[in-house]
């Protein structure tokens, strides 16, 4: 069933932990009942936001409108030819323990994937990516509700226009659509993707064979390098890592000659967002109630008490320091509202 409330409280559903409340909250369970809702005369009018788990976002403030909350559940499997999988995912699903069921099933390609925080719905809005796999590899279709249109839209990989961390929903799409299902196509046979940073190694050092020891290595490194957020509220990464070109990239070289670096389209390279951080001297650093993770600067974390501003506020600080020093301007990567 739709549920509809007044001035909800979304201290569990933003992962910072900020006590912030929503003017209106609609937990979505269909969107045949949507219409009905948002023709009500307080609602009409009202600036309207979907969240999933608020895994990815940071309120500066109450939010004086409408949080849509998608409650689709489920996992259907579409089509199974013996090798290729297509399942069928609802968009509030916890995206691990979706990656767990799939790894357990035989469903291979999201191993690398584990312990993301979130929602299957959300997934798409950011392409989620880590230890060198991406969503869309792994993405068929979804399916949404077009609030400018007001029916169901099934979009395919290309109508998505994913990127790295963006998609359609962050850029043009924003604000346009409710994802209710994704769809994922899986393989029997399993393919491991072991060439992202220490990843190798550690799967040979836990003599590891199988897309589920690859799952465990996974979480493993995840739970030595970032902050659990239901202990410390945080965001996942804050910033994106920045593409560069080729001039600015040398400029630090002069300064820092083993700068690390992917090489990526057009003689750009992307630079790790945290060793420009730690460069400008922001790791491990604390102002009040806010600061960055020790292990990973990328990060920054809610100590307790923190308020939305407050956080904001440090970042920019952050933003502002690499730019003076280093010389590239970092974007952030969480949504800010
Ligand atoms: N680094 C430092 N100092 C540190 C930590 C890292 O200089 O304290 C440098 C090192 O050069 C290291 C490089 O940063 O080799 C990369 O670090 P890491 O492997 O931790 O990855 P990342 O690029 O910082 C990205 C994603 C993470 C994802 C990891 C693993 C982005 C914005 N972040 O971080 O995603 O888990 O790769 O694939 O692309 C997230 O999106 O919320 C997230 C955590």
């Amino acid at each position: 069933m739709t549920d509809l409330y007044k001035q909800y409280s979304l201290q569990n559903l933003n992962t910072f932990g900020l006590n912030i409340k929503a003017a209106w909250f609609c937990r979505l369970a269909s969107t045949e009942t949507l219409n009905g809702i948002l023709e009500q005369d307080e609602i009409r009018e009202l600036p309207r936001l979907v969240i999933g788990e608020g895994s990815n976002i940071l309120f500066t403030n109450d939010f004086e409108g409408v949080v849509i909350n998608p409650a689709m559940k489920g996992i259907e499997v579409v089509e199974d030819d013996g090798e290729q999988v297509l399942i069928r995912v609802g968009a509030s699903e916890n995206w691990d323990q979706w990656v767990r069921h799939a790894t357990e099933k035989g469903w291979y390609g999201l191993e690398n994937l584990s312990l993301i925080p979130g929602s299957v719905g959300s997934a798409p809005v950011q392409n989620i990516g880590a230890y060198g796999v991406e969503l869309k590899e792994s993405f068929a279709w979804l399916e949404a509700w077009d609030l400018e249109e007001n029916m169901v839209v099934k979009l395919d990989s290309k109508a998505c226009k994913f990127g790295y961390r963006s998609s359609l929903f962050k850029n043009e799409g924003r604000g346009r659509y409710i994802i209710t299902h994704v769809t994922f196509r899986l393989n029997r046979t399993p393919s491991l993707v072991l060439d992202y940073g220490k990843v190798r190694s550690a799967f040979a050092e836990a003599n590891g064979k199988s897309p589920a020891d690859l799952r465990n290595i996974i979480i493993h490194i995840r739970n030595s390098k970032l902050p659990d957020p239901k202990r410390f509220g945080n965001g996942g990464s804050f910033f994106k890592n920045p593409m560069v070109g080729r001039a600015i990239y040398n400029c630090i070289r002069v300064d820092y000659p083993n700068v690390p670096y992917y090489p990526e389209e057009e003689n750009r390279v992307k630079i790790p967002a945290a060793w420009l951080i730690e460069k400008a001297g922001w790791k491990d650093v604390r102002v009040g109630n806010v600061g960055t993770w020790p292990t990973q600067p990328l990060v920054i974390v809610n100590y307790g008490g923190a308020t939305g501003q407050e956080i904001y506020d440090f970042s920019e600080q952050i933003l502002e320091d690499v730019d003076q020093k280093l010389g590239v301007r970092l974007e952030r990567e969480v949504q800010v509202v």
